[in-house]
């Protein structure tokens, strides 16, 4: 059968998938464009894309021989499950090889912001460092503060474990209980608004669905502590973005630490003039390590779908019923 893959990917996700079936890659070092995709796809009975590769009903009705779409990447908001289901496509995921990689990125980003790393990266750099100074770059401490999860899954609960070291209290706000961390960081959950007014560093681990769109607003930025730190490494449209520039600009918190923007790739001018705010190019899974396993894991999903099985990371099963 024939494969298109909208990017390059690592090696061995590809060398997977070379060996049952013919491939053909985007070999421009961009994203493709929604008419590109749909260009790419035609004659393919799979896809292997990414998260910022727009897989709506338009691109999925443009190829009747589609069976299987699989992305790389844990969040599937990019593509239109719904449509996809209806034409019998199976899709896939690649949950859990990335959740530590990306708690990692998240603590990262909660230092970096509570310690002014990039700043001081920069001072370093610049020649202004003429010795030890008392008042120089004062950040705020981690220890006895209070760590507010909003959604508890996966990454969530990876982020919450990791804080045991920094002996910090944990509240989480979540639609479910989750045993593991009450059990493990001693974890109380709480309502969002709770949180938000009595977390200390606040970071966000939700899908991005209609209900989540802009979960954190004008609103909830208004509720945070003066000294609060706001980390989002999910997606972007989950903050109003705009909210976020006023609440960094006023000072409503202390700072910010962001993986991923609300219409990303574009990152806005005001956003990137605050200097309260951390900003990375979202690579919350960008580690050699993990790439590699969420290629091989897209590919054997892919395999198994094209193979007529259900993949083990299918979003839609019941495709297959
Ligand atoms: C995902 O897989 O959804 C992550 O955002 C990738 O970095």
């Amino acid at each position: 059968m024939k494969i298109f893959v909208t990017r390059k990917i690592p090696v061995k996700g590809l060398q997977l998938l070379k060996k049952h079936h013919t491939i053909i890659i985007n070999e421009k070092n961009r994203p493709l464009s929604k008419e590109e995709i749909i260009q790419g796809l035609k004659g393919k009975q799979g896809l292997l894309c990414l998260l910022n590769d727009t897989i709506d009903k338009e691109v999925i009705q443009s190829n009747p021989s589609l069976r299987m779409i699989a992305n790389c990447a844990v969040g599937y908001n990019n593509i239109d499950v719904e449509a996809a289901t209806k034409q019998k496509v199976l899709v896939s995921n690649t949950p859990g090889v990335l959740t530590d990689t990306t708690a990692e990125l998240t603590w990262s980003l909660i230092l970096s912001v509570a310690r002014k790393i990039p700043a001081s990266d920069q001072f370093s750099r610049s020649g202004h460092f003429n010795g030890w100074d008392p008042m120089l770059l004062l950040g705020l401490d981690l220890k006895n503060k209070t760590l507010g999860i909003i959604g508890a899954g996966r990454i969530g609960t990876a982020v919450a474990l990791k804080s045991l070291g920094f002996g910090m209290k944990i509240l989480y706000a979540d639609h479910k209980k989750n045993e593991q961390i009450e059990n493990c960081c001693n974890a109380t959950l709480v309502s969002l608004e709770h949180l938000l007014q009595h977390a200390d560093v606040i970071s966000i681990h939700v899908p991005l669905t209609d209900t989540t769109h802009h979960l954190i607003g004008i609103n909830q930025f208004k509720l945070m502590k003066k000294s609060a730190i706001f980390i989002n490494t999910s997606r972007g449209p989950v903050v109003d973005e705009s909210a976020l520039i006023d609440a960094l600009e006023e000072k409503w918190i202390y700072g910010a630490g962001l993986d991923v923007y609300e219409y990303e790739p574009e990152i806005p001018e005001s956003l990137k003039n605050c200097d309260n705010v951390v900003l990375l190019p979202h690579i919350g899974s960008a580690t050699i390590e993990t790439r590699t396993k969420m290629a091989v894991m897209a590919a054997e999903n892919l395999l198994a779908g094209l193979n007529g099985t259900q993949p083990k990371n299918c979003v839609n099963p019941e495709v297959l019923l």
